[in-house]
C-alpha cells in the first residue's frame, strides 16, 4: 500500500523539523545523537545540541571542544552521522556527511556571544576525557568567581563542527503504513527514493 505522499513532501517535512529544532532546546530535534568512527573502527555516539542548520547547503552545526575525542576521531575519518527522532510526527532522520571546522575567526565570533555558563563546556583545565583521581568538574577552582572576560581563554578550545549531509534516510512511522526514503546528494541536487521501511 502506498502512503499517497510525494517523496519531496516527506523530505521537506524532515528538514522543517531540523530547522525548527536548531537552537531550540524544547524541540525534539534540538538534541541529536552524533556518531563518529573511533579507533579500531568502533562507532562512538554522543548527545549534542543542534545549534543551526541550513536547508539549501544541507548543513548541520554543533559546538564542541576541539580537544575532545570526537575531534581526534574526525582527523582520521571526517564522516559524521546525525540521528533525530520526533515522537509527534513519528519521523526519524538519520544522515551523514563530511565534517569540517568552521574557521577559527568565525568560531571566535560565536564564542564571544556565549554567556559564561555556556563557556563551561570548553573551559576545563585539562582536555575532556583526561583521567581524574576523584570526581571533579575540571574547571578552574575559582570558576564561580571569574568574570566573563576571564573565561575568554576557553575560546582556544571552542570549535563549531559543520557537517554537510550527503546521504540521509527518513522514516515515518504510521499506524496505517510506515514510509521510508533515502536521499543522496550529488552537488546540490538530491535524489529521493522510496525504500521498504
Ligand atoms: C543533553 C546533552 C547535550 C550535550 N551537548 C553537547 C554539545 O552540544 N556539544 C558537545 O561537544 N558535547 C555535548 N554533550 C556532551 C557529549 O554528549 C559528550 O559527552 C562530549 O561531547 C564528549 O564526547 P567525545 O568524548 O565523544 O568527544 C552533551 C551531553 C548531553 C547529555
Amino acid at each position: 500500500m502506498n502512503g499517497n505522499i510525494a517523496a519531496l513532501d516527506l523530505w521537506t517535512q524532515a528538514w522543517d523539523l531540523i530547522l525548527a529544532g536548531a537552537g531550540n532546546g524544547d524541540h525534539p530535534f534540538g538534541l541529536t545523537y552524533v556518531a563518529s568512527v573511533g579507533g579500531q573502527g568502533v562507532p562512538r555516539q554522543r548527545t549534542v545540541v543542534l545549534r543551526s542548520a541550513d536547508r539549501e547547503r544541507a548543513e548541520l552545526r554543533t559546538y564542541t571542544d576541539r580537544r575532545s575525542i570526537k575531534a581526534r576521531e574526525l582527523k582520521a575519518n571526517n564522516l559524521v552521522s546525525y540521528l533525530f527522532w520526533d515522537p509527534d510526527t513519528r519521523i526519524q532522520f538519520s544522515g551523514h556527511g563530511p565534517t569540517h571546522w568552521l574557521p577559527r575567526t568565525e568560531a571566535r565570533e560565536v564564542f564571544d556571544q556565549l554567556p559564561k555558563h555556556g563557556r563551561k563546556a570548553y573551559a576545563t583545565q585539562q582536555p575532556p576525557s583526561t583521567p581524574l583521581e576523584r570526581a571533579d568538574d575540571g574547571l578552574p577552582p575559582d570558576w564561580a568567581e571569574l568574570a566573563q572576560q576571564q573565561t575568554d581563554y576557553a575560546a582556544a578550545n571552542f570549535g563549531v563542527l559543520v557537517t554537510r549531509i550527503q546521504y540521509a534516510d527518513v522514516l515515518r512511522l504510521d499506524r496505517e503504513h510506515n514510509l521510508r526514503l533515502t536521499a543522496s546528494r550529488g552537488g546540490n541536487e538530491w535524489t529521493l527514493r522510496w525504500i521498504v521501511p
